[in-house]
């Protein structure tokens, strides 16, 4: 992925006839990690923009408005206000939230329109067929067959539906969407995804219908006029795919294509096959990747409001509260369904993952090694000598021989940067967060074979001579040990920042080691480099960044606001 080019990530927009839950907050925490260490990467080299918002115009928003008896506009407003909050709450870092209802998305999603049927790639014609309410989409017969004429999404029985719509003539690009996907090994990820949808392609394509009649062409419509026919309105999915496109205004020569477009995998069909085609017919490139991830699940079980177990946001909020939001962002990013399988959200789970990966890994060892560096040099970063001390004073009891050789932090760094950045390459987030943590278990590894809180009371005793003297009393070996583990853990901070942006902001608020704005990863993360931590530079130990959890507690309850 080169680095010089402006870098564009997008989320699904979400409907606004309910409120936001761990689906909508999941992908968007995706593209927020995503964003962030693209940032980082790139530092100002190129320029990085991540979008997300709302889809207003499906019938299910009428719909829900009619029960809340509120106005469309006022629940769209409402809800895409929930949306918004919600997001801000999460401290995602979007630059752009559109919403399909925003005149600048009317006015240019009907230009785009426009210009499809203008290229010949739509026509008007009669169409009966399955439809699903709840998905607002038609099934085709068979997968309706297939699924006993019942929604594959909410079990509903499809309906029969028969209109006279504006059709996107989807088969006539089959084959080159075929070639594309077959020549672009990471057009759609994962791997299974895409074979999922390229023998689904085989099978053949069909027309799609991207219009819908309306009763009486004089009234408003909530939605968008189909160019050139008030007869009709455009398809909500239509519409709304737009906006990856409209939300761009006057930077699209500069972001479009999109680098990744992240969905879950109930849409991918229309991101994977239906966007790219109208794309091809609009004559425009297609987005470098689209990436489907799985879905959550709530203990075990599919959520679903019926159930009561939806996982929601005051559900997040409840842990965010007890164990930190960078805590229930780290579990959420690490163990999603980022993969081809779902993925369980389970109270147990949670504090597995995070007493062992943040309190007794990252936070412990943070920890550690600032009280050190308070505790043995005053807060004031030692100078580490040019020797090596360590080869001398790292005999432990048993006069075993000494092991801060093995310890090349150079190679250390270079191994896990380079790992960080292949797994960002193809979405891979849980390695990307394990390439950061991997530091800072070398960091505890070389702790426990060093023990420099050994050295650190033998220096406190009277001075002996000898062997004993080179083994522990040796302050120089303390410096240079207690270094070297502060900068590898500011290099691992950085790595780790996107998934956890305010602990980490924390740890550098306490060693006043922010990372200058603007400087790319590659020089920031060179050890002991021009960014790196200076001898006789003043850090304070700062809080414990995550208290250990106490798995006998119960599960954390929902904390409602409003
Ligand atoms: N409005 C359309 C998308 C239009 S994009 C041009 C839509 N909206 S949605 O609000 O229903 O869902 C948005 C996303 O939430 C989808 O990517 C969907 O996969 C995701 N999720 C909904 N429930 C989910 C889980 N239980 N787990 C993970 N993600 C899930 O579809």
């Amino acid at each position: 992925m080169p680095e010089n080019r402006p870098y564009y990530i997008t989320t699904p927009i979400y409907y606004v006839n309910d409120a936001p839950h761990i689906g909508h907050i999941y992908t968007t925490l995706l593209a927020d990690v995503l964003a962030r260490a693209q940032r980082l990467i790139r530092g100002n080299l190129s320029p990085v923009h991540f979008l997300t918002g709302t889809d207003e115009h499906a019938d299910k928003v009428v719909t829900s408005a009619e029960q809340h008896g509120k106005s469309t506009q006022e629940w769209a407003d409402l809800n895409a206000a929930r949306f918004r909050a919600a997001f801000e709450e999460m401290g995602f870092s979007n630059d752009d939230f559109i919403r399909t209802s925003e005149e600048r998305h009317k006015t240019r999603a009907t230009e785009f329109i426009a210009k499809l049927r203008a290229s010949g790639a739509v026509e008007l014609k009669d169409y009966t067929g399955w439809y699903d309410e709840g998905q607002e989409e038609y099934v085709p017969e068979n997968e309706a067959r297939e699924r006993d004429y019942k929604s594959a999404v909410s079990g509903k029985p499809l309906v029969k539906r028969s209109e006279k719509n504006y059709f996107f003539k989807l088969s006539e690009y089959e084959d080159r969407l075929k070639d594309h996907i077959e020549a672009n090994a990471g057009f759609i990820r994962p791997e299974a995804r895409k074979n999922e949808v390229l023998g689904r392609i085989r099978q053949g394509l069909n027309d799609v219908p991207i219009s819908r009649a309306v009763e009486d062409p004089s009234a408003e419509v909530w939605g968008i006029r189909m160019p050139g026919d008030d007869g009709h309105r455009v398809y909500v999915w239509i519409d709304a795919l737009f906006n990856y496109l409209t939300a761009l205004e006057d930077k699209q020569d500069e972001f479009w294509p999109a680098d990744v477009q992240l969905v879950g995998k109930d849409i991918l069909w229309f991101h994977a096959v239906i966007w790219p085609c109208m794309l091809m017919a609009l004559d425009m490139p297609l987005p470098h990747c689209v990436y489907a991830h799985g879905w959550w699940v709530s203990e075990g079980k599919k959520m679903s409001k019926s159930m009561g177990n939806f996982i929601d946001l005051p559900t997040l909020r409840g842990y965010a509260d007890r164990y930190s939001l960078d805590a229930v962002k780290w579990y959420l990013a690490t163990q999603g369904p980022l993969g081809a399988n779902d993925a369980d959200f389970a109270y147990a789970r949670f504090v597995e993952v995070y007493n062992a990966e943040l309190a007794n890994s990252v936070g412990n060892s943070m920890s550690r090694v600032g009280n050190m560096v308070d505790k043995y040099f005053s807060g004031v970063m030692p100078t580490p000598s040019g020797e090596q001390p360590i080869e001398t004073a790292l005999y432990d009891q048993n006069h075993e021989p000494p092991r801060g050789r093995e310890f090349d932090w150079n190679t250390v760094i270079a191994d896990a940067s380079s790992a960080y950045h292949s797994a960002l390459s193809m979405g891979d987030l849980d390695a990307a967060s394990t390439a950061g943590r991997r530091i800072v278990s070398v960091v505890d590894q070389y702790i426990a074979d060093t023990r420099p809180f050994t050295i650190a009371k033998e220096l406190t005793k009277e001075p002996t001579t000898g062997l004993y003297f080179d083994l522990y009393q040796n302050a120089d070996a303390l410096a240079y040990i207690l270094y070297q583990c502060a900068e590898a853990l500011r290099i691992a901070s950085l790595l780790l920042s996107p998934f956890m942006p305010d602990k980490m902001k924390q740890l550098w608020d306490a060693w006043d080691c922010h990372p200058p704005e603007g400087v790319p990863l590659e020089e920031l993360a060179v050890f002991g480099g021009e960014h790196g931590l200076k001898p006789g530079h003043k850090i304070t130990k700062g809080e414990a960044l995550f208290m250990r959890a106490k798995p006998d507690d119960p599960a954390p309850e929902p904390i409602e606001r409003n």
